[in-house]
């Protein structure tokens, strides 16, 4: 059975992005294969993971349970539009580099965009907060105890310079 495609638009760290897909695209699948964005990562690909998190005006969500054609016309970030236009690592980034907070690194741009989202929704968690606000994202490598000192540092870090954690807009 063809499937039709169905035109899109999207604005995807700060820029329209088209794409013709079939109705049930992924959106996971469009960053990746239709976009070329390859730092959003799926692992489980049904809802688990949150490898594939990405952010939805804003919000976090897990790009592998969301179609394509419902993102059209918002706007989406994703890890390669946590960094600054020059290139530079957002306070999020820079912490989980400082704390060695990432070993294969699969997890990571799911965590980096939950963080980044924490971050920006409260910005001096709490122990608790930080390790609730993680808990939809797994890491099989870390152990979690870098990852958790990161997130304190990335609020430290952000804190200090003043830096916005996040591009997105909320909803
Ligand atoms: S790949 Fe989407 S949650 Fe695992
Ligand atoms: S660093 Fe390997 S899965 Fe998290």
């Amino acid at each position: 059975m063809s499937e039709r495609p169905h035109p899109i638009a999207l604005t995807v760290n700060g820029v329209v992005r088209e794409a013709e897909v079939p109705a049930r695209r992924l959106l996971s699948d469009c960053l990746r294969h239709d976009l070329g964005l390859t730092g959003t990562h799926v692992g489980c690909e049904h809802g688990v993971c949150g490898c594939c998190t990405v952010l939805l005006d804003g919000a976090p969500v897990r790009s592998c349970l969301t179609l394509a054609v419902t993102a059209d016309g918002h706007e989406i970030t994703t890890v390669e539009g946590l960094a600054g236009p020059d290139g530079a690592l957002s306070p999020v980034q820079r912490a989980f580099a400082e704390c060695h907070a990432l070993q294969c690194g699969f997890c990571t741009p799911g965590f980096l965009c939950t963080v980044t989202a924490l971050l920006r929704d409260n910005p001096a968690p709490s122990g608790d907060e930080v390790v609730e606000g993680i808990s939809g994202n797994l890491c099989r490598c870390t152990g979690y105890q870098n990852i958790v000192k990161a997130v304190h540092r990335a609020a430290e870090l952000t804190a200090q310079t003043g830096e916005e954690p996040v591009t997105g807009e909320r909803p």
